[in-house]
């Protein structure tokens, strides 16, 4: 990155304890240390013109051939798989968040302006794994953020990193659903009540009704997800009758 603050939130919260007590190991590398004149420049002009500035080549290069030597030193016979973040990439989710979260070791090379010139995914990819990552469709001024989150959404599913395993299990995007609404005490508020079954002490109604809410929103909020969800899932008849009552048509 040329922005290392950015990154600074990867000593806070979860990372930064998971950091701590050696649970993942991080680094955060500038690239203008890879500059060799005194502006430390790391863009120029695209070629064939156009608006905007491209990376340069070389401090790429130098870059992620330091972060493989220093790398390999501590993990020998390990190379990292490289994420670029870029809106052009595949679209980050949570299926690829527990892909990535079984790899070794992955590094992020954060691109700004209009990218980094294409010969150094080229070159790295003759070494590495090379990976395009988009967040969203959606453009950001750069990578840092979107390797933020992904940094984030990956070292969460890394054993004992989040402390109550079981809160990984039914939150939103597993088993494609979103999660259920959640509520604590007061029991009543600005006249608005908890729901009663939650009271209940019934285990079974509890559940009951959280997969209804999961079901209720996903087909009201992410009609998209419901599909995916149905592939895996012969729907019993409570369930199409929730989906068709959210006005879900499949
Ligand atoms: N860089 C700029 N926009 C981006 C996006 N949507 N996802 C990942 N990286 C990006």
């Amino acid at each position: 990155t040329i922005f290392p603050e950015y990154l600074a939130p990867l000593e806070l919260s979860l990372i930064g304890k998971a950091r701590r007590s050696g649970l993942v190991e991080l680094a955060v590398h500038d690239l203008r240390d890879f500059t060799h004149d005194r502006h430390r420049t790391v863009d120029d002009a695209p070629a064939g013109g156009g608006a905007g500035m491209v990376m340069r080549p070389e401090p790429w290069g130098e870059a992620i051939d330091h972060v493989l030597a220093a790398g390999a030193g501590e993990r020998p016979g390990v190379v990292p798989t490289l994420l670029v973040p870029s809106p052009s990439g595949r679209r980050f989710d949570q299926a690829m968040a527990h892909e990535l979260a079984g790899l070794d070791w992955l590094a992020f090379a954060c691109g700004r302006y209009e990218g980094i010139d294409e010969r150094v995914l080229d070159d790295a990819a003759e070494r590495l794994p090379v990976r395009a990552v988009s967040l969203g469709d959606y453009v950001l001024n750069g990578g840092e953020v979107a390797a933020l989150a992904v940094i984030e959404a990956v070292v969460r599913l890394l054993p004992g990193v989040v402390g109550n395993a079981e809160s990984l299990v039914e939150e939103s995007h597993e088993g494609h659903l979103l999660e259920y609404p959640v509520y604590t005490r007061p029991a009543s508020w600005r006249g608005r009540e908890v729901p009663e079954v939650l009271s209940s002490g019934h285990h079974a109604n509890v559940a009951a009704w959280r997969h209804e809410q999961r079901l209720r929103r996903t087909a009201r909020r992410r009609p998209d997800l419901i599909a995916a969800w149905l592939a895996e899932h012969e729907p019993t008849p409570r369930e199409r009758e929730l989906l068709a009552e959210e006005g879900w048509v499949g």
